[in-house]
């Protein structure tokens, strides 16, 4: 019986499904031949692109002929690899077979229906003598007929006696009309010529291309107010009201956050934890706010509050907030222990500096999730395309919630290495813990093996390795003890 599999295109997670079965068999016929695969995938992205761009094909038809161009030789697994296949009557009975042995293979997969007829055909010849069925013409269907072109030109320019592109070319002249729809030659050179040989995987780029878009269209609604970046909770605006006036009491702040039980909830768990070591006894509010002191109580509601921005429904980006939300907790600490060790002013706010100098990436992964037609698009181009963008995003938001202009210059410039000592040294030490915390390994990028001190913002803050290791070691241990009571 058929394997219950999805059953056209149509959805995004059946065309996910789809492909990862398509990897699968293909990988199979690359474990037996690693030649067959390679001109597997490479008639995959030439045909499909070819057949796009040429507007053979459109809506979700080029990407049934990638993923028929993929499949189109399966028939030949169990087959001797090509590298070894000796001529002779049963590598000729094999090969006029493969089409009908790969059609058999995957009509076990309901999803795999609509590419059959161009698998099935894709050795059938313009005028009549080909295989299986010897069909001709315009009978051939038309995906049947570019894999045809594709492969011959594949054949043609790869493996073993391959010929110049323009000897290529000049074959594929000699062949329309017998072997080749003459009707589909042209165009297919004008293809070549027009660079279509480098356009390269044809899902990368159209997911390249579906997340641009994405991210221009969310850019757009949020400038011109389309889409409402969230808010930072009143409860902080408040808090930050209260520790401005000279006068506020232990009382007066403690009377502000008990109005919310869940943000006292965590605000104490938090003061109890190893990393405000000594406080263990607290169990109000009202006690822990003169132990943890004004400022450091607001870091922390603060960072409490941000932490609900990283929350997401689908378990895809989850994963993506969690590590954000780490990477801007590890960066907040990080900011401050650099800040407390050269004695800069104010390490809380360099705190919240470092907590919100990626927030411009949560808010375009939030966005982009709840985008009505978010695909299947891999973690790698998503963040990638977020890269591009968080700075704007960042910058306002941040502005939008009312802090100063400082924030703003923190995430306009923590990814730039063009410092100097004169730069503000709050943003030298945000720069510097974003990059520490790429070296821990709590960051999307690859951990870097570069001698901290070398850094730029660290050698303008004359700040040394050894230093920066024990921040670093200090960092990993804080995050362990309190990113989840957040
Ligand atoms: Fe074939
Ligand atoms: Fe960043
Ligand atoms: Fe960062």
């Amino acid at each position: 019986m058929p394997l219950r599999a999805p059953t056209a295109l149509d959805s995004e997670e059946a065309v996910q499904q789809l492909n990862e079965i398509a990897q699968v068999i293909v990988g199979l016929l690359g474990e037996a031949s690693p030649r067959r695969r390679e001109h597997s995938e490479r008639v995959a992205n030439l045909a499909a692109h070819f057949a796009e761009g040429a507007g053979l094909l459109a809506g979700t038809a080029p990407h049934r002929l990638y993923l028929a161009g993929l499949l189109h030789d399966v028939g030949h697994i169990g087959s001797p690899p090509e590298e070894s296949a000796t001529p002779g009557d049963e590598q000729e009975t094999r090969e006029r077979r493969h089409p009908v042995a790969a059609v058999q293979a995957l009509s076990k997969f309901h999803g795999f229906a609509p590419l059959l007829s161009a698998v099935r055909h894709h050795h059938e010849h313009f005028d009549g003598r080909g295989y299986p069925d010897g069909k001709a013409g315009e009978a051939i269907p038309l995906e049947a007929r570019i894999l045809r072109l594709v492969d011959r030109w594949d054949r043609l320019t790869a493996g073993p006696g391959a010929l110049e592109p323009k000897a290529a070319i000049d074959r594929l002249r000699e062949l329309g009309g017998s072997e080749l729809d003459p009707r589909l030659v042209e165009p297919f050179i004008a293809f070549l010529d027009s660079g279509g040989i480098a356009a390269g995987d044809f899902l990368a780029r159209k997911e390249a291309s579906f997340i641009r878009q994405s991210f221009s269209g969310i850019l757009q609604k949020f400038s011109s107010g389309k889409l409402v970046p969230p808010a930072m909770p009143q409860v902080v605006f408040e808090l930050r009201n209260v520790i401005r006036r000279q006068d506020s009491s232990v009382k007066d702040l403690a009377d502000v956050l008990e109005k919310d039980p869940v943000l006292s909830l965590r605000l104490i768990a938090v003061a109890r934890s190893p990393v405000y070591k000594g406080y263990g006894e607290v169990k109000s509010v009202q006690a822990a706010i003169p132990r943890l002191g004004f400022k450091e109580t607001l870091s922390i509601v603060v960072a409490i509050a941000n932490k609900s921005l990283y929350e997401a429904r689908h378990p895809q980006h989850r994963v993506l907030m969690d590590k954000m939300w780490v990477h801007a907790l590890a960066c907040a600490y990080a900011a401050k222990l650099v800040s407390q060790s050269l004695l800069l002013e104010d390490p809380e706010g360099v705190f919240l500096m470092g907590l919100t100098h990626d927030v411009g990436k949560v808010i375009l992964l939030r966005a982009f999730a709840e985008l009505p037609e978010s695909p299947t698009v891999s973690p790698e181009t998503v963040l990638t395309a977020i890269q591009d963008a968080h700075q704007s995003v960042g910058v306002m938001l941040i502005k939008r919630w009312g802090f100063g202009e400082e924030f703003s210059r923190v995430i306009s410039l923590h990814e730039k290495d063009e410092l100097t000592a004169d730069t503000h040294p709050a943003i030298l030490a945000v720069h510097l813990a974003n990059r520490l915390t790429r070296r821990m390994g709590l960051s999307f990028f690859e951990p870097e093996a570069e001698e901290p001190a070398a850094i730029a913002s660290a050698r303008h803050l004359g700040i040394s390795s050894e230093v920066l290791e024990k921040i670093e070691a200090r960092v990993k241990d804080i995050v362990r003890d309190v990113a989840h009571l957040f």
